[in-house]
């Protein structure tokens, strides 16, 4: 098509003019339109919708206070302890920038667990946002392995151990997995060349990655639209206009509404920052206000808490366990088989995956399946379009007994997280053990539980009561 731009009368305000000139040369109007005043969003969003939003603005703080950061940051591991104390004692504000980065790290994960509930309540993972959850699921990947390479740059006692512990799990894949640690860490162990290379992809490669999942889960997003807590799809009733009769613009509305939210947060925010940034030992580990010593290994090595959900799966994993596990594959695999509606094909293959991993639990050691077992339960989150089979989406339309389901994973999951911390008691790790089950058969059974029980009958519009 040809260039063209709009005749706008002589007299039309310098702004409109510069819009004008801008608008034939970039789509800013149409993406303030697509993304914002005409994106239809459901009108009965309730408190749960703000999370995304909430992300966006933890995202945006990260980026600002690390830039800020690492003016000051020395990635040496001679300089790097010493060099944060400088910003937190003798740079003007430094103290602010660090804590609202450390604080900023929990809060990431404390918004995206809660916004991640949100797409489980209301089965906003399914048909047509597969992609929106696996883009999210990525993101989520990426915040992992974000917070993990950030928490090794301070150099202290847990930075240093935490990162030992975490690469020498590599050592437990079979043939590789030695030399892998050893690639990993560029070293014997944990040293100036592996904190090089975790700066680098703490600052740079993981950061350009998540910036770049975002913009892909919003655009996915946009592309068809919002679910909302009834689970009803709004695009199905539209006016003469092709405008969702149950949609109202995403700005003013929502941007209002997520606006009282950001203050709320950002009230919460900064009471933590300015009164607790330790948070009990939570958010900044007490051992890592000590320099890191390579020769002296601290008593417990716990990772900071949104890691410890995975991590007490990981060590839940004993050699013991590794019975209840194979007797539940083959449960498992027993049930695919006579109780699925797989094609045969599909069966073979579940047979054979079964019976090698059963002669795998046999002949390797049960380190290297609690190291699976932690990378398959962030992986399964992936699944979730396919595994719920549910004819409604949201909980609201679904089966009383549903509710406890997800709220018996949800407990099951807080402990996990809660036992991650603490120093492993042989009550702990069978609590974990039980744990661990309850975790894997939420996801694994999915396909039969979800679709069990009377459904509730949905409404054709959203409830929706004007307040
Ligand atoms: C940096 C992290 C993330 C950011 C900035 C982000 C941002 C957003 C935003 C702005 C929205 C639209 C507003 C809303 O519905 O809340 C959204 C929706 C959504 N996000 Fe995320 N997100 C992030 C992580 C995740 C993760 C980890 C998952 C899941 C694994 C996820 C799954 C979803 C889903 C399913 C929706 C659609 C919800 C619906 O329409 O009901 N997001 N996200």
């Amino acid at each position: 098509m040809a260039f063209q731009e709009k005749k706008l009368p002589a007299n039309a305000p310098a702004s409109a003019k510069a819009l004008n000139w801008i608008d034939a040369r970039f789509p800013l109007t149409a993406t303030w339109k697509a993304h914002l005043s005409e994106y239809y969003a459901p009108k009965n969003f309730n408190f749960w919708y703000a999370f995304g939003s909430l992300a966006l603005l933890v995202l945006v703080i990260q980026i600002v206070t690390g830039i800020f950061l690492v003016m000051h940051y020395k990635p040496d591991a001679n300089l790097a302890f010493a060099s944060v104390e400088y910003i937190m004692r003798d740079v003007p504000w430094g103290w602010l920038i660090r804590y609202m980065h450390s604080t900023g790290a929990s809060a990431f994960f404390i918004v995206v667990y809660l916004h991640m509930v949100r797409g489980l309540l209301y089965g906003s993972y399914r048909k047509p946002r597969e992609l929106v959850w696996l883009f999210g699921v990525g993101i989520f990947l990426c915040l992992m392995a974000e917070a993990f390479f950030g928490y090794l740059l301070p150099w202290g006692q847990m930075s240093y151990w935490g990162a030992q512990v975490i690469v020498n799990l590599f050592g437990a894949i079979p043939f590789i997995g030695p030399d892998l640690s050893l690639w990993i860490r560029g070293d014997y162990v944990v040293s100036d060349a592996t904190l090089n290379r975790f700066f680098s992809f703490h600052v740079i490669a993981i950061p350009l990655v998540l910036l770049g999942l975002v913009v892909a889960h919003i655009v996915a997003l946009h592309e068809v639209g919002s679910n909302n807590p009834d689970g009803i799809e709004i695009k199905e009733k539209t006016d003469v206009n092709g405008v969702p009769l149950d949609g109202i613009p995403f700005h003013p509305f929502y941007t209002v509404h997520d606006i009282f939210v950001v203050s709320v947060f950002l009230i919460v925010f900064t009471a933590v920052i300015f009164f607790a940034p330790e948070m009990g030992g939570y958010f900044l580990e007490y051992n890592n206000f000590i320099p890191a010593d390579p020769l002296k290994t601290p008593p417990h090595i716990a990772p900071v808490w949104y890691f410890t959900p995975f991590y007490s799966i990981l060590r839940a994993t004993t050699s013991q366990f590794m019975y209840a596990l194979e007797v539940g594959v083959l449960a498992y695999a027993a049930l695919l088989l006579t109780k699925s509606r797989l094609s045969g094909f599909v069966k073979m293959i579940v047979l054979v995956v079964a019976v090698a991993a059963l002669i795998g639990m046999f002949v390797l050691d049960a380190k290297f399946w609690g190291v699976v077992l932690m990378g398959v339960s962030v992986m399964i989150l992936g699944g979730l379009p396919w595994l719920d089979h549910a004819p409604v989406r949201s909980i609201r339309y679904r089966p009383g007994f549903h509710g406890y389901i997800y709220l018996v994973f949800g407990i099951a999951f807080v402990i996990l997280g809660y036992l991650g911390v603490q120093p492993p008691t042989p009550v702990g790790t069978l609590v974990a053990q039980i744990c661990t089950f309850i975790y894997f058969g939420f996801f694994l059974l999915m396909p039969w539980w979800s679709r069990m029980g009377q459904f509730k009958p949905v409404p054709d519009r959203v409830t929706f009561q004007p307040h």
